[in-house]
């Protein structure tokens, strides 16, 4: 049996990762690991939480002898690293947080990693170190092309009448690494953290990096899940300067698929870069998703724009991400599986059919969040 534990499991991402390995491996133990921050939901893992491979374990990822003596109690095999301070904009007014949970935590658990691996019989034969990043850690992209052009490459995640990329280059596994944000430049820490045990001590270790996600269960101070939940409540859309800006999204679950093909699959000490060749202009992106919630609510399409805030800009707000993913593809045959109109109408009908899920974190201390960040723009 495989026991292994996931980080941050209680979050976006890691909840859909808990969710596929939970279901897909009734032989593993699927230990989820997480703080609970104010991003952690255990609401997010409602239909397995009974499972009986499922364990939840509330714990900080600095902190390193409990995560030592986890290891050791659980016999782990695997870990598959998400935990981490996510957002950009809180990155910006509390940088220290990001240093600590994204790199003193990803340290620690490596460290307890090393420790307990290297003291069994079979040492690393048949352990693995998964660190799951992003794309941002590779900075910003120039916009050589405005208006968009003929991407190089086809695949089912770009929608019909939208397949443009922005410019002539895009984000590869070689590129160096160039972060602006404290959020990315912590990401990019521990990345190289991550990196420097397998050089050192031989750790079995994989990075991937991918661009943003979209899609159930995502906090709603991330543009789409926020913009959602405003046009329902006729709240404005704060857009950050003049909605210029790329970013290049994959749904959450071709993300999970992507982890468990690398997890199982991918190559020790590669790097892989994960997406789904789909850049849209934050503006254009905005237009789409306001039409789908407009038409779900039974609004006259496009009735919301007149929601529409352009707000000061981001600092530091990069311009244009874009992911290559044709490694990953290549090798492990792994691909998107949704064209992006579709992604992004199942996204607003699970958020308008979740709408409890949505009001239990929108009060309280999210609205004292919200109200503090957007006061001053
Ligand atoms: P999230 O903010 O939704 O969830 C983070 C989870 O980590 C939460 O459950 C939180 O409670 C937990 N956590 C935070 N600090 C912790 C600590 N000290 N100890 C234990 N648990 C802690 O994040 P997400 O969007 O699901 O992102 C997950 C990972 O994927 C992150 O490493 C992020 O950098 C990466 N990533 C995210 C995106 C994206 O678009 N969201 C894209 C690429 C990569
Ligand atoms: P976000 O979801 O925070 O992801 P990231 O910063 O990691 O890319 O933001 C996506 C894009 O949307 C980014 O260019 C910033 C922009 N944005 C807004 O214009 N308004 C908002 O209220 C938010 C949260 C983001």
């Amino acid at each position: 049996m495989k026991s292994i534990i996931i980080t941050g499991g209680a979050g976006f991402i890691g909840s859909h990762v808990v969710r596929l390995f939970v279901n897909k491996y009734p032989e593993y133990r699927i230990i989820n690991l997480d703080k609970l921050t104010y991003a952690g939901n255990l609401a997010n893992l409602k239909d397995i939480e009974n499972k009986p491979n499922y364990t939840f374990v509330k714990a900080d990822i600095c902190d390193f002898d409990t995560i030592l003596s986890l290891m050791k109690q659980y016999e782990v095999d695997g870990i598959i690293h998400l935990a981490a301070e996510s957002h950009v904009d809180r990155s910006i007014k509390d940088p220290f947080t990001f240093a600590k949970t994204n790199v003193i935590g990803t340290l620690s658990l490596l460290q307890a990693a090393r420790l307990y691996w290297e003291s069994l019989p079979e040492q690393y034969e048949g352990k693995r170190f998964y660190h799951i990043s992003t794309d941002e850690v590779y900075g910003a992209l120039e916009m050589t092309h405005p208006e968009g052009i003929e991407p190089p490459f086809k695949t089912t995640a770009s929608s019909t009448d939208h397949h443009l990329a922005y410019g002539t280059d895009f984000f590869y596994e070689t590129n160096k690494y160039n972060p602006h944000s404290p959020y990315s430049a912590s990401k990019a820490s521990s990345d190289h953290f991550v990196r420097a045990f397998h050089d050192t001590y031989s750790m079995p270790t994989i990075v991937t990096n991918c661009s943003n996600n979209y899609g159930p269960y995502q906090f709603p101070e991330k543009l789409i899940p926020l913009f959602i939940n405003n046009i329902r409540h006729h709240k404005p859309l704060p857009v950050y300067g003049k909605g210029e800006n790329v970013r290049d999204w994959l749904y959450v679950e071709d993300h999970a698929r992507a982890i468990d093909t690398i997890f199982h699959n991918g190559k020790i000490a590669e790097t892989y870069n994960i997406g789904g060749f789909n850049e849209w202009k934050n503006i254009d992106l905005i237009k789409v998703l306001i039409r789908t919630v407009d038409r779900a609510l039974g609004n006259e399409e496009g009735a919301s724009e007149k929601l529409i805030t352009y707000v000061t800009d981001r600092a530091g707000h990069d311009l244009r991400y874009a992911i290559d993913s044709t490694k990953l593809q290549k090798e492990l045959g792994w691909e998107p599986s949704l064209q992006f109109e579709e992604g992004i109408a199942m996204t607003v009908e699970w958020y308008l059919s979740n709408q409890e899920w949505m009001d239990n974190i929108t009060s309280g201390e999210y609205e004292n969040y919200y109200n503090e960040m957007y006061k001053n723009r």
